[in-house]
């Protein structure tokens, strides 16, 4: 292992030397001699971003050491806690990041929140460099009146309960009305509208938690609209998760062949993934199914449906005004051409009685640091390939690189051009040389501020517990949802 530089670097010492960080940042350009020498690199986030960042970098310099801070008490991001339970292959990329996470030259200090435990400032001083990982936490508003009224959730709330977020663990949602309806048409939306409608039989053998499995147990929930400001063409969810939708077992689909008139030639210019998804909702719509498949529908107990041009105007209260009732949509039409088509109002609306209303609009990053750029409109930190405008030495990469789409390989493609931009940069001598603290002056500072990070092996600690609770019920996992019980597991 490359010996730290924290080992014969004396704390007192490199507080003296210390220089302001941004501007020591700069200056250090001419010294070049972080290279060789061991850089501290510290990333912020523990979700795909962070482990494919630190990935990259671990892998191409062989000094380089990765410090992963992370809020929540364990690690992996919306893989853990937004990948909907019943696809459990995509969270293989959690033993990727394991392998990371035990290299000697990586550590995991998860229960660290940046921005409240420690600043992205302090960070700064103590690492050659830092990377801004960390996602996209909130979820856009809808700004329709009526939006706080009990039985309206975000996508994002509801996705936490299913997955054991702590801070969703309450969440309780009233799932005995008949109709419920989810707002925007992308992969969020239908992972929410499978699980509300999957057989709970079927989600069993999954890591949803206990009580989520509970809740749709009782369900009484048999219809789901899915709604679109735009139309067919304009849906944002893909091939894999449509196809599922339509062969959810004991559900049917609801198309309105009217939504589809004059597609077919439409879409014979679409790029292949669009016109193929397009073919198959053209099909599921128009074609009378075969016998087998008729036979099926006619059997189904529950069923779904994708409404199109219709933008949310008001949530609608019940008579006592204590919940919602129903969701006004106002009727739009498409403006515009390409990918400038807008959805603009005609004037008409319709009301959509309902007893639960999920809004899937889109995730949303927020500033962790006022110190740190951020464009509010865009929800980014602004950057230019990863590096972070204005502040040399900052770095981002993931949702709050790009804004709060894309997949995982996405967001691993994303992180590697970050982290190959970061070296470069060390390359070429941008970044401070001399030695950094890196996690000794964080862990002295969060020792003094009463906060107790969580470490990679801690975390393989709370996993094997989950994973014990998890075989009593013959699921691969229970997740723990209650921090304080984590920490007493952890002797704490
Ligand atoms: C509901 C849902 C389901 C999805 N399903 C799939 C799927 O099936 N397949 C697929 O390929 N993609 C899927 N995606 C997309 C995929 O999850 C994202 O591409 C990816 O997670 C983005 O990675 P990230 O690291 O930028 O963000 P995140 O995964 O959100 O990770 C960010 C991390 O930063 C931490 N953090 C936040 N604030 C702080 C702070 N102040 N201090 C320290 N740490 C902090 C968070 O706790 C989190 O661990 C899904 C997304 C959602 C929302
Ligand atoms: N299985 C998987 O692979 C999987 C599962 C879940 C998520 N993901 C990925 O995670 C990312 C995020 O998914 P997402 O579903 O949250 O986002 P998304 O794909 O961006 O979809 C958001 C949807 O909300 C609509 N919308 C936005 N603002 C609106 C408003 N004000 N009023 C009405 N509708 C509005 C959008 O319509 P417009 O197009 O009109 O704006 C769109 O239909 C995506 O890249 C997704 O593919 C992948």
């Amino acid at each position: 292992m490359a010996p730290r530089c924290w080992r014969w670097w004396p704390w007192s010492s490199w507080t003296r030397t210390r220089l302001p960080p941004s501007r020591s940042i700069q200056n250090f350009g001419q010294h070049f001699s972080t290279q060789e020498q061991t850089p501290q690199i510290c990333v912020v986030g523990s979700g795909p971003a962070g482990f494919y960042t630190a990935q990259h970098l671990l892998k191409h310099h062989s000094r380089a050491h990765v410090d992963i801070y992370e809020k929540q008490l364990v690690p992996f991001g919306l893989v853990r806690f937004g990948v909907a339970p019943d696809h459990p292959e995509v969270k293989n990329v959690i033993n990727t990041f394991t392998q990371t996470a035990r290299s000697d030259r990586c550590a995991f200090y998860g229960n660290v929140e940046v921005g409240r435990d420690v600043t992205v400032q302090e960070l700064r001083d103590a690492y050659h460099a830092v990377v801004l990982s960390y996602g996209a936490e909130d979820h856009q508003a809808l700004d329709i009146p009526g939006e706080e009224l009990p039985g309206v959730f975000s996508a994002r709330a509801f996705v936490g309960w299913y997955n054991g977020l702590p801070e969703n663990r309450e969440l309780a949602p009233d799932l005995s009305c008949d109709t419920a309806v989810i707002l925007g048409q992308g992969n969020v939306a239908l992972d929410v509208a499978r699980i509300l409608l999957t057989p709970p039989d079927h989600l069993e053998k999954t890591d949803i938690t206990e009580a989520a499995l509970g809740a749709l147990r009782q369900s009484r929930v048999k219809t789901v609209w899915i709604v679109g400001r735009r139309g067919p063409l304009q849906v944002a969810f893909t091939i894999k998760e449509l196809r599922e939708m339509i062969q959810l077992p004991g559900t049917r689909p609801m198309l309105d062949p009217v939504d589809f008139l004059g597609l077919q030639d439409r879409i014979k210019e679409a790029a292949r993934p669009r016109k193929r998804l397009m073919e198959l909702l053209l099909r599921t719509a128009t074609e009378k199914p075969g016998v087998e498949e008729a036979a099926r529908r006619a059997s189904a107990s529950r069923a779904w449906g994708l409404r199109f041009f219709r933008s949310p105007q008001q949530v609608l209260p019940s008579p006592d005004g204590w919940r919602v009732a129903g969701i006004r949509l106002a009727v739009t039409r498409l403006e515009g051409i390409g990918e400038a088509t807008r959805a603009v109002p005609t004037g008409d609306v319709e009301d959509l009685p309902c007893g639960l209303v999920l809004s899937s609009v889109g995730y949303k990053s927020r500033p962790i640091d006022p110190r740190v750029p951020f464009d509010p409109k865009l929800g980014v930190i602004p950057n230019m390939e990863g590096r972070v405008v204005d502040v040399p030495g900052l770095y981002c990469s993931g949702w709050v690189k790009r804004g709060p789409t894309g997949v995982i390989t996405t967001t691993m493609t994303d992180s590697f051009l970050t982290g190959q931009i970061l070296l470069q940069d060390l390359r070429a001598g941008h970044l401070p040389s001399g030695p950094r603290p890196g996690s000794v002056a964080i862990k002295a500072l969060l020792d003094s501020r009463g906060v107790w990070p969580v470490s990679f092996s801690d975390w393989e600690k709370l996993d094997a517990e989950e994973v014990s609770r998890g075989q009593a019920l013959g699921k691969p996992r229970e997740k723990l949802l209650d921090p304080q019980e984590m920490l007493q597991l952890l002797g704490h």
